[in-house]
């Protein structure tokens, strides 16, 4: 019996998404790979040229908010398990822009539960649908205690509250129509490819232009960043031996205040770009801090850790290493994506702040 698979891959051109395609792609030859991607803003097929000549990659652009689009694709190609990553995915923007966020993380889901519960109707065992999700769906912290999976939906933004939506649909199709469906909460990742709107890859960016560093409020807010390829490597796991039904937790036991974490990419930068040690700290500025700002995630990753043996491989030194010297070799990346909306966005996200 052959063993060939078709695996939907949604929202596989933004950051988290491309690193997991490269990695189904050339990991399982065997399966027939489906990048489903509107392209919005965060969305780039350049993070996927090594892959796009392969023979089991298949890219397909199209919305999920679109619901005769959806149900169309999935009468016309038969997929075995959905990974679904496609979303609006910056707190900034939800706040400025919450409706953009219900459409695709909630309407959206929505859509692909749907198509895919009809489409699996006569098989309901043989298939998955896989959430990624966020850590953000749980809260905000106080200076102790971590989330595990038992903690209580407290979502906070926009963001949070639309992939809170999210998961719960997820687990309503579990739990009502018998859908075979795995969900997981991870925290922040760091890593290539990552649009520069989010904190690490801008402070990188700024740092290298010369210009100022926002940090927002006092710089105390705490967050758990793991490596973008040590989620992608979770999520391969989880894909293939989790438990349907179950929710499971990634992160990278590596906590940092904001503004320990901005000194720290100073600091290896001045190194990288042959600048005096304490030059681009001065590059700094403290701006007004972003509404309703979640002061700590830190994930509790025991269970997959138990459960399905996963943990980190880098090092947070490691990697945000390789990640400072990604951003400053791949000049040509950043130029396309730094493009006439970013430039918008940034002036009209930073000016009044
Ligand atoms: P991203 O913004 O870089 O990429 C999102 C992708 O989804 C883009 O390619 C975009 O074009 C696509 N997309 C957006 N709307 C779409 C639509 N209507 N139809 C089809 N495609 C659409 O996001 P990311 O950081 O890679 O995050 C991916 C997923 O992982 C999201 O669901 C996010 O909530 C989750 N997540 C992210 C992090 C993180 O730190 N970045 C942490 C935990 C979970
Ligand atoms: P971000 O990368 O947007 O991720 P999230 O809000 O989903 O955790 O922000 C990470 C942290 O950095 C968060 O506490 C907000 C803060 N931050 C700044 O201080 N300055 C900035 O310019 C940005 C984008 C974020």
């Amino acid at each position: 019996m052959s063993n060939t698979k078709n695996i939907l891959i949604t929202g596989g051109a933004g950051f988290i998404g491309s690193h997991i395609v490269r990695l189904f792609v050339n990991k399982y030859p065997n399966y027939n790979i489906f990048n489903l991607d509107k392209l919005t803003y965060a969305g780039n097929l350049e993070n996927l040229r090594d892959v796009e000549n392969k023979p089991n990659y298949k890219f397909i652009k199209g919305d999920i908010t679109d619901s005769e689009f959806i149900n169309k694709l999935f009468s016309d190609i038969k997929f075995d398990g959905v990974i679904h990553l496609a979303a609006e995915s910056h707190v900034d923007r939800s706040i400025t822009n919450p409706g953009e966020f219900i459409n695709t993380n909630i309407i959206g889901t929505l859509n692909l539960l749907n198509a895919a519960k009809n489409s699996w109707a006569n098989n309901k065992n043989n298939n998955i649908f896989y959430h990624i999700s966020t850590d953000e769906v749980y809260g905000s912290l106080g200076n102790t205690g971590k989330f595990t999976e038992q903690n209580a939906y407290d979502p906070r933004s926009p963001y949070s509250a639309s992939k809170a939506s999210s998961d719960h649909l997820v687990r309503a199709y579990f739990h009502t129509y018998g859908m075979q469906t795995i969900i997981s909460n991870c925290s922040n990742n760091y890593g290539a490819n990552q649009f520069p709107e989010k904190l690490i890859p801008l402070v990188i960016n700024n740092i290298k232009n010369n210009k100022p560093i926002p940090v927002y409020g006092k710089g105390e807010n705490i967050r758990d960043w793991l490596f973008v390829e040590d989620h992608a490597k979770a999520i391969d796991i989880i894909f293939h031996k989790g438990k349907s039904g179950e929710t499971y937790n990634i992160g990278g036991n590596n906590e940092w205040k904001n503004i320990d974490l901005v000194k720290k990419i100073c600091e290896i930068a001045d190194i990288k770009l042959n600048r005096k040690p304490g030059e681009s700290e001065k590059l700094i500025e403290f701006v007004k801090d972003r509404a309703g700002h979640d002061a700590r995630y830190a994930i509790d990753s025991s269970k997959i850790n138990a459960e399905l043996n996963w943990q980190p491989t880098l090092t947070f030194e490691q990697g945000i290493k390789i990640t400072i010297e990604w951003y400053l070799k791949n000049e040509q990346w950043l130029n396309n994506v730094l493009s006439g909306e970013y430039e918008k966005y940034y002036n009209k996200q930073y000016k009044e702040r």
